[in-house]
């Protein structure tokens, strides 16, 4: 067994571990903006859960997609990594939330047992994740760039669980891809800039030799009753 690979504590590897940390620290140093709260910010819109939340959740649940627990063979698809904050209105963080995201492989088959195209579910992809935030409101996930599905321009599915709240539900989309223009649940979002806040680019990693990708969505929570 490659020494790299053993078992860390919640039974992802090491190795993998270790590179999260400082993909972790190379986000925050990169995607930080001074003064950003100086402006308002703009509540996420509450999207639809859609019928594919897993109906049975996945041996592992953690913030790595593209892994099922020890396994060393890797998902199929552009391997993203997918961070952002958990905000107040006013741009305080939220810790202790749980972000759960759920998508479709590299196929457009979600691991729900009623989806369509199961025959070719890609067997090394988690299909959902989660992440509790820190203090920070940080949350990260590496995942695969989404691709559509039929009726569906490509997203990724975001629940966030907090104490004493109902849990919010919304969807993040790819700045660039054709199909958002027709697509039914972002067309349903009517206020403009609403609709803009979730579709974020998913550009090259920096530094990257693999041709990783990188995506940065916020969710800006508004805490009162939704119109
Ligand atoms: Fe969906």
């Amino acid at each position: 067994m490659n020494p790299l690979l053993r078992s860390g504590a919640n039974g992802f590897a090491v190795a993998n571990r270790r590179q999260f940390l400082t993909r972790t620290a190379l986000a925050a140093a990169f995607f930080t903006v001074p003064g950003a709260f100086a402006e308002a910010l703009v509540h996420t819109p509450r999207q639809t859960e859609g019928p594919f939340y897993p109906d049975k959740l996945p041996l592992d649940t953690d913030n790595d997609l593209v892994a099922i627990n020890d396994g060393t063979t890797p998902a199929v698809g552009d391997i993203t990594w997918l961070s952002g904050r958990i905000l107040t209105a006013s741009g305080e963080p939220i810790r202790n939330a749980t972000v759960e995201i759920w998508q479709v492989d590299h196929h457009g088959v979600y691991i729900h047992s009623g989806s369509s195209g199961k025959a070719k579910a890609d067997g090394n992809f988690q299909g959902f994740g989660r992440f509790v935030t820190g203090s920070t409101g940080e949350y990260l996930f590496r995942t695969i760039k989404p691709v559509p599905y039929p009726g569906r321009t490509p997203h990724i599915h975001y629940a966030i669980k907090m104490k004493g709240r109902d849990k919010f539900t919304t969807q993040c989309y790819i700045e660039g891809e054709p199909q958002n223009d027709r697509d039914g649940v972002i067309r349903g979002i009517r206020d403009e800039k609403a609709r803009k806040s979730v579709i974020v680019p998913f550009n090259p990693l920096p530094g990257s030799k693999t041709g990783e990708l990188a995506a940065r969505f916020d969710v800006v929570l508004g805490f009162t009753p939704e119109a």
